[in-house]
């Protein structure tokens, strides 16, 4: 089967599918189910993490769908009580017998938690787990400028990506330049909004527009802005029409009117002060 879709490739050399799943807040069972369906609908990418306790319905998801290992690329991430350098490195090790794998595609550090101010120790274990093919690729997520050069500059090793809040109301416009200058890709969580992007009056009038699902319009918009994008369902139909999103474009107007649409709003914590 040939699959319409887009990649990037990151700072390290590595690829990545632009648009993958997202499975934060699904059961084992759901996170299996969806995996695997989603793989069958086209997907190659998927987004978990340790404290989302669906890693091992993720390894089962990429089984049962019969793919390769290396056809998928995988993301978990570091949770806050498992930072600093021993404990990260045995929360990979954790990590990668639940998702019943050798390796992941991209490790991130899941939050700055600057109080606790481990980052920079347990960014050194995500190098670490690189060196010995733990992990292709490295990253963080929930930075801010402040913590990205902080990390760059006691390493010399810049993560490939930042994933961070993002949706229509809340584009994150100056922390996206930070990322174009530092070469750091961005990658968009809670892309919808949670879903609560997809009844502004806005993206339904743009929708019906071009014929398409206001679920399909947002993901188009984040793919056209040159972002990695990790919409999450666990309902077949709406996993295979949130990647059904490589047959049309939004125009210039279309743009304007989601860019109206920021509000500075997050339904997540402010990184500065989580946890
Ligand atoms: N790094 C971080 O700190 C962090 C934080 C939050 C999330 N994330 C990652 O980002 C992923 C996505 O974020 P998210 O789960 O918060 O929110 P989201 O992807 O913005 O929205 C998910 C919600 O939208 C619904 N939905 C999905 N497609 C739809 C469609 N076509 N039509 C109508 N409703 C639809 C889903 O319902 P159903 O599932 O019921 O279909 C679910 O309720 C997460 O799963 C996780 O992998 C990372």
């Amino acid at each position: 089967m040939s699959i319409q879709q887009s990649f990037i490739t990151l700072s390290d050399g590595n690829v990545i599918p632009q648009l993958g799943l997202g499975v934060w807040q699904a059961t084992q069972e759901q996170a299996a189910n969806a995996v695997s369906e989603a793989i069958k609908s086209g997907y190659r990418h998927v987004d978990t993490a340790s404290v989302y306790e669906n890693e091992d319905g993720v390894g089962i998801g990429i089984k049962q769908s019969g793919i390769a290992r290396e056809e998928v690329f995988v993301t978990t991430k570091v949770w806050n009580p498992e930072q600093g350098f021993d404990k990260a490195t045995a929360a990979l090790d954790a990590s990668l017998e639940r998702l019943q794998l050798s390796y992941v595609d991209l490790l991130l550090i899941h939050w700055p938690a600057p109080k606790m101010d481990l980052y920079v120790d347990t960014w050194k274990a995500l190098i670490a787990a690189k060196k010995q093919g733990k992990v292709r690729s490295i990253g963080v997520s929930n930075f801010n400028q402040e913590h990205l050069v902080r990390l760059i500059d006691e390493t010399g090793v810049k993560p490939a990506l930042n994933q961070i809040e993002l949706h229509p109301f809340l584009q994150q416009n100056t922390l996206q330049q930070v990322h174009k200058k530092l070469v750091i890709e961005t990658q968009a969580w809670s892309p919808l909004g949670q879903g609560k992007a997809l009844s502004h009056p806005t993206i339904i009038a743009i929708a019906e527009k071009h014929g398409k699902s206001a679920a399909q319009v947002i993901i188009r918009w984040h793919l056209q802005q040159g972002r990695i994008v990790i919409p999450k369902s666990v309902t077949p139909s709406r996993i295979q029409e949130n990647f059904d999103v490589f047959d049309f474009s939004l125009d210039l107007n279309d743009l304007e009117g989601i860019a109206l649409m920021d509000e500075c709003h997050r339904f997540g914590p402010d990184p500065l002060l989580f946890p």
